[in-house]
């Protein structure tokens, strides 16, 4: 099966808690070597996929395929998956050193062997001086890339990661997450990365798969999903400060059953343009500014400009819209 090494397909998985519809037919398949980035809001089913990818639950309904074989009854530690978990997980009464040969020890790996790969992938995530280390003498930081490093012993053909840099602070998110690329470019092992942080979700994956409520909304290359969402709810979801959205009729124009939408990078200050507004509110972020305003019919619209706008609360402006997405009002599809 070595030509399907890697591949990771899902077949209209389903999956209840009670009366919660937590996997609602999902279906999805993950080329080899590639890395997906799986957004959605809180609650919408993302560590349901991936525990029912690493085994940790069972589906209602539908099946997984790892490495082109239905792994509907192989136990977690016989998949060749391997997953980082939002709270790393690891052993508090064990060493670093522990915690990465935990893992090898049930697999049985010789005792040298286990000693040099556990070196080996510390090494790779700097942190092979923590190595007697226990867990709470560490920052979340280095906890973090103890759990990678451990997912990376495993040699799995996918990785499952669940918000790994979630609770990181900025600064450390933005190295880590440079981290993860270049990891990824150097192992090429097919990834699934969990996150719920749009611009996570802009940079990290090869693929954008967008869930809500248990549904797959859209799969694509982030630019392509940023550029043409399939949805009212994708449109929104992707994007910062969110997309404007008009429904039909307001001051973008369509008609009555359409909603428009147009992203704030794409209203411009325009002094013959079309639509005219108040400025209500002005944040100044720096390397750009974002201008809060609203029309005569109450319609707000959120606008992206340079950094010195020159123009303050209380000012009359005219905008032009160079971009403009179209929606069904009814069901909020892209048009
Ligand atoms: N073990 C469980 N028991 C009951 N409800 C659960 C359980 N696991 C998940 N859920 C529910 O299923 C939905 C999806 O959860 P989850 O996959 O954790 O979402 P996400 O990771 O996207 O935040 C949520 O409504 C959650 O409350
Ligand atoms: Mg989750």
């Amino acid at each position: 099966m070595s030509d399907a090494r890697g591949v990771l397909r899902l077949e209209s998985l389903s999956r209840s808690y009670g009366p919660v519809k937590a996997l609602d037919g999902v279906d999805l398949e993950v080329r080899a070597g590639e890395m997906i980035t799986l957004v959605g809001p809180s609650g919408s089913g993302k560590s349901t996929i991936l525990r029912l990818i690493a085994g940790l639950d069972r589906p209602d309904h539908g099946r997984v395929y790892v490495d082109g074989a239905d792994v509907a009854r192989v136990p977690p530690h016989r998949r060749s998956v391997a997953m980082v978990f939002q709270d790393y997980a690891l052993f508090p009464h064990l060493t670093v050193r522990g915690n990465l040969l935990f893992g090898l020890r049930v697999r049985r790996v010789p005792r040298a062997e286990a000693d040099r790969r556990a070196r080996a992938a510390a090494e790779r995530l700097g942190i092979a001086d923590l190595l007697d280390r226990h867990p709470d003498q560490m920052s979340g930081g280095q906890r973090q890339r103890v759990a990678l490093a451990r997912a990376l012993l495993r040699e799995p053909s996918v990785y499952l990661l669940d918000e790994p840099l979630a609770s990181l602070d900025a600064p450390l998110r933005f190295a880590t997450r440079a981290d993860l690329l270049t990891l990824h470019r150097e192992l090429r092992t097919t990834t699934i990365h969990v996150t719920h942080d749009q611009q996570e979700a802009m940079t990290l994956g090869d693929r954008v798969v967008v869930l809500a409520a248990g549904r797959v909304r859209q799969v694509g290359p982030p630019q392509q999903v940023y550029d043409e969402p399939a949805d009212t709810f994708v449109a929104g979801f992707l994007g910062s400060p969110p997309m404007n959205l008009v429904p039909g009729g307001g001051v973008l124009g369509g008609t009555p059953d359409e909603t428009l939408g147009v992203r704030p990078e794409d209203l411009a200050l325009a002094p013959e343009g079309p639509v005219a507004v108040t400025v209500e509110a002005v944040e100044a972020l720096g390397s750009e500014a974002v201008l809060l305003t609203r029309c005569a019919d109450g319609t707000r619209l959120t606008v992206r400009t340079g950094p010195r706008p020159g123009v303050g609360p209380g000012d009359p402006v005219r905008l032009r819209a160079d971009r403009i997405h179209r929606f069904d009002t009814a069901t909020g599809l892209r048009r």
